[in-house]
């Protein structure tokens, strides 16, 4: 595996990998890799002649008062789980080259960011679109690979890729859970173990709601049944959103008639603050006609 520190050098490699006709897959990545990111970077080598995986701790897209500083960092352990996959390429970029003295450009994809993590996380998305823009930029991939255990921000990354006429394929991948249904997260590890027992009502929520679902509750119902469920877990000390929502546009339906949505799609999204930690999930269901 070819690790690669610098932006120019990046460039000139993806340029060279074009010209020999190879398709590029990327993954980006903040690092201390689990199980989610395994499935994408597998994913990413089915599908492509070369993969690229980054490891970024991304500045702008945590706010002040948020864990930049203690978010887990483990290069050692990460490279050793790249290389055991066959990954080709480790982009590894610095801070200072990544946003030098005086960088000042964003990108912000209106109205989607404005919904769920983004009225918590007020200037998070706006980080994520900027440093994935760049990251395309400079890896110039055909194919990127994302998990919908971040469903919002995969559908920001698809309507930013769709509006700035981006060259590039958005492939979106499942969830990754333990085996007790927590979706596996690098912030997981910040739970003590009994904060990690409690974090289980977070998948049990999602499972009771989408049965109400199923039998047929309004979304307003369902909605009560999720703060409550989650309310019953006394580790759980901030419930930030549990709701139904339009897949595509993430307004909350609680308000909403479920006829509406006969046939078609919802999403189920939580997100929950347990000890240390702020954790999502979510969950598409899809209602009788
Ligand atoms: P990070 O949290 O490291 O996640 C990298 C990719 O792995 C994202 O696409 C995320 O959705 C996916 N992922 C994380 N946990 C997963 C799970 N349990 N199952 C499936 N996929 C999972 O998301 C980011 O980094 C950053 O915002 C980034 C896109 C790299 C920009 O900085």
């Amino acid at each position: 595996m070819k690790v690669i520190e610098h932006i120019g050098q990046m460039q000139e490699t993806s340029r060279a990998l074009r010209r020999e006709g190879k398709e590029i897959g990327f993954v980006p990545t903040m690092g201390a890799l689990h199980e989610g990111h395994l499935s994408l970077i597998r994913r990413c080598k089915e599908e492509n002649d070369t993969t690229v995986v980054s490891i970024f701790v991304n500045p702008t897209q945590f706010g002040p008062t948020e864990d930049y500083e203690r978010y887990p960092r483990d290069l050692e352990g990460d490279s050793e789980k790249l290389r055991s996959l066959g990954v080709d390429i480790l982009f590894f970029p610095s801070v200072e080259e990544m946003y030098p003295e005086g960088y000042s450009t964003y990108v912000e994809v209106e109205g989607l960011s404005n919904h769920l993590c983004g009225l918590f996380r007020p200037s998070h998305f706006r980080g994520v679109a900027t440093v994935v823009t760049k990251l395309f930029n400079i890896v110039m991939p055909h194919r990127a690979y994302f998990g919908l255990k971040d469903y919002q921000q995969a559908l920001i990354i698809k309507r930013m890729v769709r509006d700035l006429n981006m060259d590039v394929q958005i492939i979106t991948c499942p969830t990754v859970r333990e085996v007790d249904g927590l979706a596996m997260s690098s912030r997981n590890q910040y739970l003590s173990e009994s904060e990690r027992r409690s974090a289980t009502v977070i998948y049990r929520t999602l499972l009771r709601a989408k049965e109400a679902l199923e039998r047929g509750e309004d979304f307003g119902t369902v909605k009560t049944l999720m703060v409550e469920t989650l309310s019953s877990e006394p580790h759980v000390k901030e419930i930030q959103y549990a709701s139904v929502y339009d897949p595509e546009s993430l307004e909350d339906l609680s308000q909403r008639q479920r006829e509406d949505y006969s046939g078609s799609e919802v999403l189920l999204a939580i997100a929950v603050i347990i000890g240390p930690a702020r954790l999502i999930d979510n969950m598409l269901v899809r209602l009788r006609d």
